[in-house]
């Protein structure tokens, strides 16, 4: 069975307002692409090629036209509506039909993972084929976050969404691996005192069963979502520090395609014309030049 991706990128961006009252926050740019970019490359890095993007009804058609139907990547692009916020548990119940059984990746449509060796987790953790991924981070304010609490073996112990207190500094990332089960876990899920299916829940199934592996994401590694003012300038700041000092992109779809091998040298060189004159198109030709390691 092969895996397929879901981004989520609904919600209403309550955090940016006035910005996101008039579009959506997964379509705001950080630094140089559309935010969606950052996710959808770190799904494509696992392998996954078959990918649901879920948005607000009056949002939907802005991705669509952004993104179209992934031919041109070598991907295969379907849309879903989430109509009201009601928790990231809920994409896996409008992914049901679409999933038909398959197990799944999710990805927060606001959330940029980067870092050396992390395609090799996302594949190894999309070849898994019994249980559930997910990935740890140390932060500052894990308050904000759904929290690990590990044992003294180093195995997970506990998750907890949004914890006055912190357990621990170890915060989950917007990146999760599911086994063909997660349609029907997912289901079992009940509103949270918030009235969300908390994607902590989900979690908490796999972990009880002891089949949820927690990979901690060490230095080395950047996890960033850009849902405040303050983290979409940090994210915008962190890409073009890495792509202006190093010249290799970060979250770039056709750069990832072409790796991947999806897509060919001169149908890249197509997409970095069709990108004009930007600095990222400069880039691109150079990757399809083979002008970069
Ligand atoms: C959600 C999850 C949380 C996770 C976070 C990652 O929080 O509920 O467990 O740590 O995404 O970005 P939310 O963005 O809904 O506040």
């Amino acid at each position: 069975m092969s895996m397929k991706g879901i981004v989520l990128a609904g919600g209403s961006g309550t955090r940016l307002h006035p910005v996101t009252l008039g579009t959506s926050k997964q379509l705001l740019p950080v630094y140089d692409k559309p935010m969606i970019y950052y996710p959808l490359t770190v799904l494509m890095l696992a392998g996954i090629r078959d990918i649901l993007i879920i948005s607000t009804p009056e949002d939907l058609p802005q991705f669509r036209r952004l993104l179209g139907d992934g031919g041109s990547l070598g991907l295969r692009f379907s849309y879903a509506e989430q109509p009201r916020p009601e928790g990231i548990a809920q994409a896996f119940l409008i992914a049901d039909v679409w999933l038909a059984g398959q197990p799944c990746a999710l990805v927060l449509g606001d959330n940029l993972i980067f870092g050396e060796h992390l395609s090799g987790l996302f594949r190894a953790a999309a070849e898994r084929p019994e249980g559930a991924t997910v990935f740890a981070y140390q932060v500052r304010d894990p308050e904000r976050y759904g929290v690990v609490l590990f044992n003294e073996a180093g195995q997970p112990d506990d998750i907890v969404e949004k914890p006055t207190v912190a357990p621990s500094p170890w915060a989950v990332t917007g990146l999760y691996f599911y086994d063909a089960r997660v349609t029907e876990f997912a289901r079992a899920v009940r509103p949270s005192a918030r009235g969300e299916l908390e994607i902590t829940d989900l979690n908490r199934m796999y972990l009880e069963e002891g089949s949820l592996q927690v990979e901690r994401l060490g230095r080395g590694c950047a996890w960033l979502d850009a849902g405040t003012p303050d983290s979409l300038l940090q994210a915008a700041s962190f890409v073009q520090t890495i792509q202006s000092r190093q010249g290799m992109l970060v979250g770039c779809p056709e750069e990832v395609a072409y790796r991947m091998g999806y897509i060919d040298a001169s149908s890249l060189h197509g997409h970095a014309r069709r990108l004009g004159k930007t600095e990222l198109g400069r880039l691109l030709k150079d990757v399809a030049s083979g002008l970069h390691a």
